[in-house]
């Protein structure tokens, strides 16, 4: 006996999430009990996509005039990727771009235009302009406003329940490993951990940036989805690939000049550089022409480099657009990127009058959990979708604006999949794996048990920053696996000791991600794409598998325990 209609539990509410919950609700019925339900840990506008302000790379029917084609949009992916990606999946990144554009301008998405029809921006490694924008800088925004409306209206439909503060503590099994539902965090002090079954569960939880101390990310992005797929025993792919965007507002020295105060997290689009802004060292010379002929426009892991080698030969980089200002005329940048402006304004920067200082800074996650071309895991009822999702278009480094677009042509194609896909057997029993794993860890003693869960993860924001960053090696490598799994075993222990908060969730979650972070990039002893070993080519790097060596030999027992 099978279920009838599809019980879809979505998790995660960025462009990929949304996109799934509203293609999965247009074609469910109205009905008492909608059959897909949206759990998102914040509000729905939480989010990496509501940051996104460069845009979403598309080939549109206009785009032969300019000589461009879906054939470029590949050959562009694959080159920035290092040749790492799935060629069969950036074509069908590539194909289905316009008809998934298309979908959220019928959902009420707009983009940019100028005279001549949708207004395209340039970003790095793109041989044309092909990137749609909305208000500037501010596309998530504008795309994620558009997809929460619709998911409001679904709702309001019968066809959607969405649950906001809902934060997904572990995933439900069958006894074979299927993937039942989900078991979320106690709303409150005395209340029982909710469970809810569904048939497919898609986890689109986004990115890890918060594991790092410098990163664009807002602050949910902790990894949740990949540690809860990494737990129930789904296979996580090219884990080592994380992408730094060469352009964060650099917080400290901002902070030399302005005084103390609050951090700012301020993105300074690509985009800024597709007009073109140039990169300034210490010393104010220009020096990206030097380092490959694209100069600025080259692909983001070798202008990210660029920048850190810069900033430490010369103590500082600047971001320099002030001829635009005087090409394009007064009130350029403020109308072309709005949101920029004010930021800098908010720290009292005058990009039309002044240089940028910026920094390389964690941005997005090329690995993930594993999945086909449909959002398929490895476990059956699990699919994975946006950033969480390892679909293998990316290969070793994301050409720019791109990951809207993944967000949407894969969820489509993962709804596809659940749809048309066999129900599961009714009355299964379903089981937490965890439960037991968390009582044992909590009758362990530890090293790390006086340092607070806050200072916990301090810990592994500043590790992170210094071993899993844009240079690595060998020996940094080996101390953030050893560290990395004893702050993942601490919080274990405390999950399995103390009432569970979302806090030490996030710090479990972070911890272990960034451990296997280090484990496959420790493993992978060349550099490729965003992934450089400073000690790939001394000949310093070790030449046995010391992913292996370095999990059992260092790790906590749970954590061997918890490989496949
Ligand atoms: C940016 O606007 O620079 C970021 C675009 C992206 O990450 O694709």
């Amino acid at each position: 006996m099978t279920t009838d209609a599809r019980r879809v539990i979505v998790v995660g509410s960025g462009i990929a999430g949304l996109y799934a919950a509203l293609a999965a609700a247009e074609r469910s019925g109205p009905a008492d009990e909608p059959a897909v339900t949206l759990l998102t840990k914040d509000r729905l506008r939480d989010s990496n996509t509501w940051y996104a302000q460069g845009g979403i790379a598309a080939v549109t029917p206009d785009s032969a005039a300019t000589g461009d084609s879906v054939a470029s949009h590949v050959a562009d992916t694959l080159a920035a990727g290092a040749h790492a990606g799935d060629p069969a999946a950036v074509e069908l990144l590539c194909r289905d771009a316009w008809e998934h554009v298309e979908r959220v301008v019928a959902a009420g998405a707009d983009f940019d235009r100028g005279p001549d029809g949708f207004a395209l921006g340039l970003e790095g490694a793109h041989t044309h302009a092909r990137i749609l924008h909305h208000g500037g800088d501010a596309t998530g925004a504008g795309i994620a406003s558009a997809l929460i409306r619709a998911c409001r209206a679904a709702e309001a439909d019968g066809r959607l329940r969405i649950r906001e503060g809902a934060f997904v503590t572990d995933l439900l099994q069958h006894d074979d490993g299927a993937v039942a539902g989900v078991r979320l965090l106690p709303s409150g002090a005395g209340e029982t951990a909710d469970e809810l079954a569904g048939d497919a569960v898609v986890l689109a939880t986004g990115g890890i940036g918060r594991i790092f101390e410098f990163t664009t990310n807002p602050a949910g992005a902790t990894g949740d989805g990949a540690a809860l797929a990494d737990r129930a025993g789904a296979r996580l792919a090219d884990v080592e690939f994380v992408q730094f965007h060469p352009t964060l507002l650099d917080a400290a020295a901002v902070r030399a000049v302005a005084g103390e105060g609050p951090a700012p997290t301020l993105m300074i689009s690509e985009a800024v550089r597709g007009e073109g802004a140039v990169l300034l060292d210490g010393n104010g010379r220009r020096f990206m022409p030097g380092i490959d002929p694209r100069a600025e426009l080259a692909p983001r892991d070798v202008v990210a480099r660029a920048i850190h080698a810069a900033r430490r030969a010369t103590g500082a980089v600047h971001l320099d657009a002030r001829h635009l200002e005087r090409e394009r005329g007064a009130g350029f940048l403020a109308r072309r990127f709005p949101g920029i402006y004010a930021g800098l304004g908010a720290v009292g920067l005058d990009p039309a009058r002044e240089t940028i200082p910026v920094a390389e800074a964690q941005h997005y996650w090329m690995g993930g959990i594993a999945t086909d071309t449909s959002g398929r895991t490895s476990l059956p009822g699990l699919y994975a979708v946006g950033e969480v999702a390892c679909t293998g278009v990316h290969g070793a480094n994301r050409l720019a604006s791109n990951s809207l677009l993944e967000g949407l042509v894969f969820s489509w194609r993962a709804v596809d999949a659940i749809l048309a896909g066999p129900g599961r057997p009714a009355g299964a029993t379903t089981v937490s794996r965890h439960g037991s794993d968390r009582a044992s860890a909590s009758r362990r003693v530890s090293a790390l048990a006086d340092v607070s869960t806050a200072g916990l993860g301090a810990r592994l924001r500043r590790l992170a920053a210094r071993d899993l960053a844009v240079v690595r090696d060998g020996r940094g490598l080996r101390a953030a696996a050893v560290a990395t799994a004893n702050i993942a075993a601490e919080a274990e222990r405390r999950l399995g000791s103390q009432p569970a908060s979302r806090e030490t969730h996030e710090l479990a979650n972070g911890a272990l991600i960034a451990h296997r972070i280090a484990c496959a990039a420790l493993d992978r002893e060349r550099s490729l794409g965003a992934h450089f070993r400073s000690d790939a080519r001394t000949g310093a790097a070790r030449t046995t598998d010391t992913r292996d060596e370095t999990e059992e030999a260092h790790a906590p027992e749970h954590f061997a325990a918890a490989r496949h």
